[in-house]
């Protein structure tokens, strides 16, 4: 059968994506050598430094992937972009950003320096420790199971996987040596930034940061920031549009934590990383990426997801303020 004009383009620019992602993973490959795989979350030390995937799903939910795409594992701070759209859907966003403000720290994500030195004592942004342990008390649910069903029925939707689930060996890891995040916790219990029980609510953040996924489920996700907030598999509107906003807003200024400036000059896209080794990457109007690689540099990035989303945003010329 002979193919329209544009029906042959249309194959052009699928194979010629397709075949940059083979590339990109293997010119990038030898990266996975730099860097360590987290290990302060005992689980998370079995990790494969050599492995690397990546993915991306385009406005019509076509996925391109190559390298380790497929293989699972945990989204860790990637979580933290998805909660915070939970909770401002759940209660708006002058409550939530009345309990945790909107600017970068320049400080690791994990700090409790500036939760103490700044007033008011709030966390700063939702991208770092603090923040995200805030933004999870603030989800709604009748009981703790309820709220854990809850983000789990929207990360499910984002990823058009009703397989999402949590890693149950990681988060025990995470329960038993997450002692900094409880310290952060308790603080903020003092300050009254967070309402409920604090062990639940760390539990729960414990829980979102051990959800099992794959470049593939992370692709799907930032596909959907990507298109404002509607499925490109299934035109389904998942997120309100104005809140998408809010939330690429925060991955660009604060989503790679205290490199984020540096990625922003590197590749121009807002991102999201966690020490799993993901990092999901929105390209509005035209696609989301997500990169998987667990060796990581000193700010907890995953250094050959960067490189791979560096050389894609440059060959594809993908940088928004371009
Ligand atoms: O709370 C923690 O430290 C981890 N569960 C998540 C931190 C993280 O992913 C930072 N990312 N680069």
């Amino acid at each position: 059968m002979e193919l329209r004009v544009e029906e042959f383009q249309n194959v052009n620019t699928i194979n010629k994506i397709q075949n940059l992602l083979y590339e990109v993973v293997e010119r990038n490959r030898p990266f996975s050598g730099h860097g360590q795989v987290a290990t302060y979350i005992p689980a998370l030390a079995k990790a494969s430094p050599s492995d690397v995937g990546i993915c991306a799903v385009d406005m019509n939910g076509i996925a391109y992937g190559a390298g380790e795409y497929e293989k699972k594992f945990t989204i860790q701070s990637v979580s933290k972009a998805i909660t915070l759209m939970l909770s401002i859907m759940d209660n708006g966003s002058e409550h939530v950003f009345s309990r945790v403000g909107v600017e970068p720290t320049g400080d690791p994500f994990n700090s409790i320096i500036k939760l103490e030195t700044t007033k008011p004592h709030r966390p700063h942004n939702p991208m770092i420790n603090a923040g995200a342990i805030a933004v999870a008390s603030m989800i709604k649910g009748e009981n703790q199971n309820h709220k854990l069903e809850r983000l789990l029925n929207f990360v499910r939707k984002l990823t058009n996987n009703n397989d999402i689930d949590i890693d149950e060996e990681v988060y025990i890891s995470e329960r038993e040596t997450g002692n900094k995040n409880r310290a952060l916790a308790y603080y903020m219990k003092n300050e009254g930034i967070i309402d409920g029980n604090v062990e639940e609510t760390i539990d729960l953040y414990f829980k979102q940061c051990s959800i099992l996924v794959t470049c593939r489920d992370l692709a799907n996700i930032a596909a959907v920031l990507a298109s404002k907030g509607v499925s490109p598999i299934n035109g389904e509107r998942i997120i309100p549009e104005n809140i998408t906003t809010i939330v690429k807003t925060l991955m660009l200024t604060c989503g790679m934590y205290d490199d984020s400036g540096n990625f922003a000059l590197r590749v121009g896209l807002p991102a999201k990383s966690g020490v799993g080794g993901g990092i999901i990457a929105i390209v509005p109007n035209n696609m989301g990426i997500a990169t998987f690689g667990p060796s990581l540099d000193s700010k907890g990035n995953s250094i050959v997801g960067m490189m791979m989303l560096e050389e894609l945003s440059r060959n594809l010329e993908l940088n928004i303020f371009q």
